[in-house]
């Protein structure tokens, strides 16, 4: 009964509303509309926020990247300079190529983003590329340690790219931007031949001939040590006469 009452006032207070214009059934649907045009405004907002702080996110690694590929033009100049066997001088020239490539590649994004080509510093290449000159001065020239080191070396730099490269590929396609990623996809790959080439130049050539070389090295040492014993040692020598 009170549930009746109550349907009674609900349609009488319909009814007044509609007499005077403010709640005709026309009115009732443009209101509902309005306020799907509203979520929906609110959505689209969200969406660009969303996308707007991920795409700063994304422009941000490019400029990285940029200064990145580019500091490191320099780095493997050296590096290919310091290296002693033709394998790794050769797999240093050819990324060198393919490091300028990766470059100019990343100012294509920049373009395609709408966006000027900007570097920022990469505070983990500078870190990485001292590693690279620190290995440089602190081995012999000409040793196949030093090439075993500079291999090490430009892998950590190659799995740095790998995983920015993977990174960038992944958000681009979360953007819908498919012509981007499968651009970035090509460098991706390159750096992944880059990686498994010193991987195999290390494995077949420079890993064991750096070993060789220590078996070598520590010959030398013990030949110095014997001769050392009985006249190349001044100590040896000294105590040699004080025994006699
Ligand atoms: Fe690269």
């Amino acid at each position: 009964m009170a549930k009746q009452v109550q349907n009674k006032k609900n349609t009488a207070a319909t009814t007044k509303k509609s007499s005077n214009g403010q709640a005709s059934p026309k009115s009732a649907n443009s209101r509902q509309t309005g306020i799907r045009r509203t979520t929906q405004k609110n959505n689209v907002q969200k969406e660009e926020a969303y996308s707007s702080k991920l795409e700063k996110l994304f422009v941000d690694m490019l400029k990285d990247m940029l200064w990145a590929e580019n500091h490191l033009v320099t780095a493997l100049q050296k590096m290919q300079q310091k290296a002693t066997t033709t394998a790794l001088q050769d797999a240093f020239e050819d990324h060198l190529f393919a490091t300028k490539k990766h470059a100019a590649r990343l100012e294509k994004v920049f373009g395609m983003m709408g966006k000027e080509a900007e570097e920022k510093k990469c505070d983990a290449m500078e870190g990485l590329t001292k590693e690279a000159d620190a290995i440089i001065n602190e081995t012999e020239d000409g040793s196949m340690t030093r090439d075993a080191a500079l291999i090490i070396a430009a892998q950590k730099v190659e799995h740095y790219e790998i995983a920015t490269y993977g990174s960038l590929v992944q958000l681009a396609r979360t953007m819908d931007r498919e012509d981007v990623a499968r651009l970035l996809e090509k460098t991706l790959w390159d750096e992944e031949d880059t990686d498994q080439l010193l991987t195999d130049i290390a494995e077949s050539d420079v890993n064991p001939m750096a070993d060789e070389e220590d078996a070598e090295g520590e010959d030398e040492d013990e030949d110095e040590e014997e001769s050392g014993e009985t006249m190349g040692n001044p100590r040896s020598y000294a105590d040699s006469i004080g025994n006699a």
